[in-house]
């Protein structure tokens, strides 16, 4: 069984100036690092003990072992 922590997921940027943005884990959310991705860059990242949540910002699909979305779909 996978662990949080070592979950992977991959986003692909469909436009520039993808974000994807790392949100701390434990009672403390707060950013702590954003990632700048150009049209067609991929990021390929894991759950950490750092890092409990992610936000993508601009056109992007994203895939995770529950599926692939869009942040652009209806
Ligand atoms: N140093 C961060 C960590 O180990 C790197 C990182 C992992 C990250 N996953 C991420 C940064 C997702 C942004 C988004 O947690």
């Amino acid at each position: 069984m996978a662990t949080p922590e070592n979950e992977f997921f991959v986003i692909r940027a469909k436009e520039n100036g993808v974000s994807v943005i790392g949100l701390t884990r434990g009672s403390d959310t707060r950013f702590h690092h954003s990632e700048k991705l150009d049209k067609n860059e991929v990021m390929i990242a894991q759950f950490t003990e750092h890092t409990s949540a992610v936000k993508v910002r601009g056109k992007a699909v994203i895939q995770t072992r529950h599926g692939e979305m869009s942040t652009d779909q209806d």
